[in-house]
């Protein structure tokens, strides 16, 4: 893999007593089984999937098959080593939560031929009728991957994490996750760090983040209100959490007001331009010295090896600034608004960028 870094120093460690090396050598070989049983069936799944959309589009390359194989067998052992260096608990290894996933899958099966309706008659602008759209960005009123209500309805929240990890075969928790140790390494010297999360969503990556450092002050910010409304479900135990439904192009942040922020799967999403002011308030609401830990998809830039790979998922589903993204290196715009980067490191199909406001 061609990665760049100097990476994220670990702290060191006490050596595991017998019982914490067999526990350990146990959660191993379950997170290494289920995974790949994950995989195997959700690529089938998804397989499938493409190929009822885009019947003509062949299949992606045998040798960048083989690269993804290798990318996602050292994203586990990434994950285990996390864990053994002690940035976030073992419990994280085996958190999906496979039977709220399965509980969806009589609604996909039966919205499964409106969606496919809708890719290809490219209704991209399907949306619910009842909704003031006039309070959103345009580039934003679209059914992004031609999922039903865009990011506009309860259902639609419902709906997300489990086609994510479906799409990702399992591992877009643990995408997320490789976003963890930079935010430990941060607030290793502060008590009570305040951590913004851009765009959480429904707020998978918070509910991991939380795990490894309960002691924070965690705010997320959203520009969907039903997708807000189902991180607070989900994030309902954590105690000092404020979320809050806004354009991260206008954050409602003082200046300087958080030690860390965080984005995760956002960037792809939004055009060049949104991209740059997204930067510049991360830029601006974080404190000086702090640190932004950004997770999105992989670019050309460090994995052109798997370019195709890469450019399928943007011709099968509607992912208008998906191409873009792929060329516009995210370490190149975020030095463009102020920040100075630290590591960029690739996972998979998704890549790490830690970036500092300057004193
Ligand atoms: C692909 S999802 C990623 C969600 C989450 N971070 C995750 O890890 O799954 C993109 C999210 O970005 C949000 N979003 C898109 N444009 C936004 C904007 N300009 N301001 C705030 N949120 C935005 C969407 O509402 C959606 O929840």
């Amino acid at each position: 893999m061609n990665a760049t870094s100097q990476a994220v120093k670990p702290r060191a460690l006490e050596p595991d007593s017998l019982w914490e090396q067999l526990t350990g050598g146990l959660v191993r070989t379950r997170y290494r089984v289920q995974h790949d049983h994950l995989a195997r069936s959700f690529s089938l799944l998804v397989d499938a999937w493409h190929h009822l959309m885009a019947p003509k589009l062949a299949g992606p390359p045998a040798d960048q098959i083989e690269l993804i194989e290798r990318r996602f067998d050292a994203l586990l052992e990434a994950d285990l080593a996390n864990v053994a260096q002690g940035y976030y608990p073992r419990e994280l290894l085996l958190q999906l939560p496979l039977s709220q996933y399965l509980r969806c899958i009589p609604q996909v099966l039966l919205e499964a031929p409106r969606v496919l309706m809708r890719s290809q008659k490219n209704r991209y602008d399907e949306l619910p009728e009842a909704l003031d759209l006039s309070a959103y960005p345009r580039y934003y009123r679209r059914n992004f991957h031609w999922q039903t209500d865009g990011w506009l309805s309860d259902h639609s929240a419902r709906m997300y994490d489990m086609a994510v990890e479906v799409l990702f075969a399992g591992t877009a928790d643990i995408m997320r996750r490789m976003a963890i140790p930079p935010v430990i390494e941060a607030t290793r010297t502060i008590e009570r760090p305040r951590i913004l999360d851009v765009a959480c969503g429904t707020g998978r990556f918070l509910l991991q983040l939380q795990k490894a450092l309960p002691n924070a002050k965690y705010f997320g910010l959203d520009l969907s209100p039903f997708y807000l409304r189902f991180a607070s479900q989900q994030l309902r135990h954590v105690a000092d959490l404020s979320l809050v439904s806004d354009n991260a192009e206008a954050m409602p942040f003082a200046d300087a007001s958080f030690d860390v922020v965080t984005t995760i799967f956002l960037f792809h999403e939004l055009p060049r331009d949104a991209r740059r002011n997204v930067a510049r308030e991360m830029f601006r609401v974080l404190k000086p010295g702090g640190r932004l830990s950004f997770c999105d998809s992989a670019q050309r830039h460090e994995s052109a090896e798997i370019g195709a790979y890469l450019e399928r998922f943007a011709t099968i589903y509607h992912e208008p600034y998906y191409k873009s993204y792929l060329k516009d290196t995210v370490e190149d715009l975020l030095r463009e608004v102020g920040f100075e980067i630290e590591s960029a490191t690739a996972h998979l199909v998704s890549k790490v960028v830690v970036a500092r406001r300057p004193e």
